[in-house]
């Protein structure tokens, strides 16, 4: 049966310590009893509350007590009272008190077990590699710009001065996208083979003079071996401006090699094709190697002793074939003569590198699928020191 407040007949001191025993018992009982928010509310409200709690209730003894005992009743129901507010209170704070205490446990971190580790991510070694080239020309004032992956037979053939049908179509094994035969030819879709479609996509854009460089990716039908991927990069270049001369390619060329692979190395050029530019030139570098010999120094098989050996990379001929250059074909040009590319009026030299290519040797890979089968020992070995 819960408590609850009797009236009281006899007011003498012992009446009064009883019933008071009686009460604050009942008040131990029912606080150790309140276990959450709900049931301790509960139990204020009961004790507490304005109008019908227990401590409203002890009021009636006052007033029934007769003139003679309203001192000790008044002194002993004051003292319950007080009883009262501070157990409710301390209930309370035991509640609260045990709530930090679990959270306390339940968030409790062993500083003693080992950390995770995080790893550290680095650059991929042909981003790295496009990164600084194309830094490299930011400094000589070139913009970067970009191009879809999946290209229209117009920008990446067409208006490049491959005419349908054209053989030079043929040295770059294309990946087409599969049923457009009922579209015609220059809207059908294909994995881009090169960057240079975003110099007719950015002359388009904008007015003469210009100056960008074009890093992306490109596709070709390549089966993969140590030096083919059917996925690459490459890094394209285009100048156009009034009086823009061979000289000025080379000028360029040669001093973005020098910041790229070093002040040593050299540049020269040979003739050589493509449908879009005209003269038309391959570019070497000094091999970076070799320092151009063509011959390397190992150890010996001897301590101490110094062995000679072939350098591989430039197959001994001391040159490294890095990129295809030229002076724009008038005929791009009269793609986007309307957009102030009059080829009478402005010239510009054009130039496109493949950066896997340029990684491989830079790093001394030997072979490209490295950078493409996600093997993160191999990737590791670029990051950071761990
Ligand atoms: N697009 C050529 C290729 O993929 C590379 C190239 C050669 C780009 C000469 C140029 C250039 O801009 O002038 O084989």
């Amino acid at each position: 049966m819960p408590y609850t407040v009797p009236k009281l007949k006899d007011f003498s001191l012992a009446s009064l310590n009883k019933a008071a025993e009686k009460l604050l018992a009942a008040l131990e009982k029912e606080a150790a009893a309140a276990k959450d928010d709900a049931s301790w509310k509960e139990f204020r409200d009961r004790w507490m509350a304005r109008k019908d709690g227990i401590l409203t209730s002890i009021n009636e003894w006052l007033k029934s007590a007769p003139k003679e005992s309203k001192r000790d009743v008044g002194q002993s129901v004051n003292q319950l009272k007080a009883a009262v507010e501070h157990t409710v209170e301390a209930a309370q704070q035991r509640l609260q008190n045990r709530a930090g205490e679990l959270r306390l446990t339940a968030e409790r971190v062993d500083i003693t077990l080992p950390g995770i580790r995080r790893p550290v991510g680095a650059e991929h070694p042909v981003i790295k590699t496009i990164n600084e080239m194309v830094s490299v020309f930011r400094n000589l004032g070139y913009s970067v710009a970009e191009g879809p992956v999946i290209e229209s037979d117009y920008y990446n053939f067409e208006s490049l001065n491959f005419p349908p049908n054209h053989p030079a179509r043929d040295t770059q094994d294309t990946l087409f996208i599969a049923r457009q035969e009922s579209k015609p030819l220059r809207e059908r879709l294909l994995l881009r083979t090169h960057t240079s479609p975003v110099q007719i996509r950015t002359m388009e854009k904008m007015k003469p003079p210009l100056r960008i460089v074009i890093p992306g990716t490109v596709h070709r039908n390549d089966p993969p071996d140590a030096s083919h991927s059917p996925m690459f990069h490459q890094i394209e270049g285009l100048a156009v401006d009034t009086n823009i001369t061979f000289s000025d390619l080379k000028g360029t060329l040669d001093h973005a090699m020098k910041m790229f692979f070093g002040s040593s190395v050299k540049t020269s050029f040979r003739p050589s094709f493509f449908p879009f530019t005209e003269p038309s030139a391959e570019m070497m570098v000094s091999c970076f190697i070799c320092g151009g010999s063509g011959k390397r120094t190992g150890v010996g098989s001897v301590a101490g002793t110094i062995r000679e050996e072939p350098c591989r990379p430039c197959k001994q001929t001391g040159w490294i074939e890095i990129l295809g250059c030229g002076m724009v074909d008038p005929n791009v040009f009269g793609f986007v003569k309307d957009n102030g590319y009059d080829p009478k009026k402005v010239s510009g030299f054009a130039f496109g590198m493949g950066a896997d290519r340029i990684a491989i040797l830079k790093y001394g890979v030997d072979d490209i699928q490295l950078f493409f089968n996600g093997d993160v020992r191999f990737l590791r070995q670029f990051g950071a020191s761990r």
